[in-house]
């Protein structure tokens, strides 16, 4: 093991007992750490040190750089343009990326987009995208710096060596009880985005019942720890604060929800898919300086969506990674399931619910998400059609479609299904969609 100045109890002693942790001990855990040096439950017990007593930003940054240099950082220097991201912490039917990255790709801007796959109730851009006959989302570096260039987006996973410690961390945080800390959870984050070398990076901070973070007060922590950490290690950061007690959009599940993309990047999607898209790039092309003002570069967007330049940034994409761009024009090449039966409404009314979290347990339970890391995802099922809150529904009108693969998922589906809408007899308002902006300075 490398220079022996502390032994890992004494770190983990110093954090336990409320001492802020210095650059160097953090560095030289992680190191150890990632090495296989320190064992995993000196780790754990690390973790979960810092779940209860926090960290300091400065500590915060630390572990984020140490966890960048537990692996390569992406070398964009010779793709010409500014590198911008979006990241959301994850939520049900949000499929924001497959829009945003080919519309950012249309203005000028370049997308190097590290997404990941599904975990619980949440979904994951590669699953869906993956139900794009042939799409490969595994690439190397070379390859990720040619299809940049090329296209100007590219969406894939992670390679072996980008933050490689926080996978390690976070495959043990998973078992530990050690997820929910926000120091851990920022430099998580912000490891693998220093680690893709974007300049300009919002974030989607999701907050409701089908969010990580249930309240607005978790969410803005979350937002904050972010801003602050990002702001120290040079990023240029912003935040939106968005709801997700309602799925957004209408469709939830894989093959559904490039299908709900296709129709957004068509001019024909659901209102709050392409509003929250619309916002999320407009201030990323403001950061990036293409355009001198935020409502400037939602007209740019606006544009480039018009003009179909936005789809055709996505079939390229879809081609350069080796998938069917002819989904693009012919949705119905994306895989189908055998069983699509309608979701009666039980009474008529306003919808004043769509439970994200119950919506988000019916698609797993018909496959369409992971309980494990390994578990493999059904590309076909999910909901589509979905109401959203505020609308009038009659009786026995559809609140949604089931998209099923068999009898028995479908009824596994039902019991999550039932109670997950709520009609009201009066009028119910549609519910704010942004709940708050916060850039570093704020
Ligand atoms: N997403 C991450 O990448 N890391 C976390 O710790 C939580 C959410």
């Amino acid at each position: 093991m490398s220079t022996r100045a502390w032994v890992p109890q004494w770190v983990i002693e110093n954090k336990r007992d409320g001492r802020p942790l210095s650059d160097e001990e953090i560095e030289w855990f992680i190191g150890g750490f990632t090495r296989g040096e320190i064992p995993d439950y000196q780790m754990a017990a690390l973790a979960m040190a810092i779940c209860l007593r926090g960290m300091t930003t400065q500590e915060t940054v630390a572990l984020t750089r140490a966890m960048v240099r537990s692996g390569d950082v992406l070398d964009l220097s010779k793709v010409p343009g500014p590198k911008v991201d979006k990241h959301s912490t994850g939520g049900i039917g949000d499929k924001i990326s497959l829009v945003l990255a080919p519309l950012l790709a249309a203005c000028d801007v370049r997308v190097p987009m590290v997404s990941g796959r599904g975990l619980g109730i949440t979904g994951g851009t590669l699953d869906k995208l993956e139900a794009i006959p042939g799409f490969r989302t595994h690439w190397s570096d070379v390859d990720v710096i040619r299809m940049l260039d090329e296209v100007g987006c590219v969406i894939v996973a992670p390679t072996e060596r980008l933050a490689p410690a926080d996978r390690k961390l976070y495959a043990l945080r998973d078992v530990t009880g050690t997820v929910p800390s926000v120091p851990l959870i920022v430099s998580s984050i912000l490891s693998k985005k220093v680690a893709e070398g974007v300049e300009h990076l919002i974030f989607d901070v999701k907050c409701g019942r089908g969010a990580f973070m249930k309240s607005e007060a978790a969410a803005r922590e979350l937002a904050e720890g972010l801003l602050n950490t990002a702001a120290q290690l040079g990023l240029d950061v912003r935040a939106l604060i968005t709801d997700m007690n309602q799925p957004l959009g209408r469709a939830v599940g894989n093959a559904v929800e490039v299908r709900e993309a296709i129709e957004t990047l068509r001019g024909a999607g659901p209102e709050d898919v392409w509003h929250l898209t619309v916002e999320l790039g407009a201030e990323l092309l403001h950061m990036a300086g293409r355009v001198p003002t935020v409502a400037a570069g939602r007209e740019r967007l606006n544009e480039a969506l018009r003009s179909g330049q936005g789809l055709a940034k996505f079939r390229a994409m879809i081609e350069v990674q080796g998938g069917d761009g002819r989904v693009v024009d012919d949705p119905d090449r994306l895989p189908a399931a055998t069983i699509r039966r309608p979701w009666p409404a039980p009474t008529t009314g306003w919808v004043a619910e769509v439970d994200a979290e119950r919506i988000g347990r019916a698609v797993l339970v018909l496959g369409g998400g992971r309980q494990r890391m390994e578990d493999s995802v059904d590309p076909a099922v999910g909901l589509s059609d979905l109401v959203k809150v505020g609308e009038r529904v009659e009786k026995g009108a559809p609140l949604g479609v089931v998209h099923a693969g068999d009898e028995d998922r479908f009824r596994s589906a039902a019991a999550w299904l039932t109670g997950a809408f709520v009609i009201s007899e009066t009028p119910v308002e549609e519910p704010r969609q942004i709940l708050a902006r916060l850039t570093s300075s704020s």
